[in-house]
């Protein structure tokens, strides 16, 4: 008798203690992503046209120009087609954004093509981290 209501007793906390540990795995939810890193106070706000447009102009147009390869980064379509490309611009993690990562030095895919430097690469970062406004 005895015995058996120790089992029982047993068995109850060993439910118990599964049920816990099962509650504990659906009440906390994945971590949510990082937020952007904050931009530094009184940080300058970068100019899409002014800044970025003049990179694309310099560096890249010769062949992401008007029927070039893509993203075709023209002043009047540049910042809908890279909107347009799934991971081009990530705003919530401005550093895994392609477009960032292609002109970063000394291993972006068109650093040598665009002979880009690492303020370029600043620039953008700083813009995308910005919000990675048309403005
Ligand atoms: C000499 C020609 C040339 C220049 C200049 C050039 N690119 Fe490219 N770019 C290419 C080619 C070709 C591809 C496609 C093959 C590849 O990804 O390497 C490409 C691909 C890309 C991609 C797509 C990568 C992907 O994973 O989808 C991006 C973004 C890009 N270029 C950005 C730029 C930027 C920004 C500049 C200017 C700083 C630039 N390119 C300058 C030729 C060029």
């Amino acid at each position: 008798m005895q015995s058996n209501k120790l089992k029982k007793l047993i068995a109850i906390f060993f439910v118990l203690f599964i049920f816990s540990s099962c509650t504990k795995d659906l009440i906390v939810p994945d971590p949510p992503a990082p937020p952007p890193p904050p931009p530094p106070p009184g940080e300058n706000q970068i100019s899409y046209k002014a800044e970025i447009q003049s990179i694309w102009d310099a560096k890249c147009n010769t062949c992401h120009g008007n029927g070039g390869t893509p993203p075709v980064l023209t002043a009047s379509k540049s910042w809908q087609n890279m909107m347009a490309m799934p991971g081009m611009i990530d705003t919530v993690n401005p550093g895994s954004s392609i477009i960032y990562l292609e002109v970063l030095p000394p291993n972006g895919g068109m650093v040598q093509m665009g002979q880009t430097t690492k303020a370029n690469a600043d620039s953008i970062y700083k813009w995308i981290r910005q919000g990675a406004k048309n403005n």
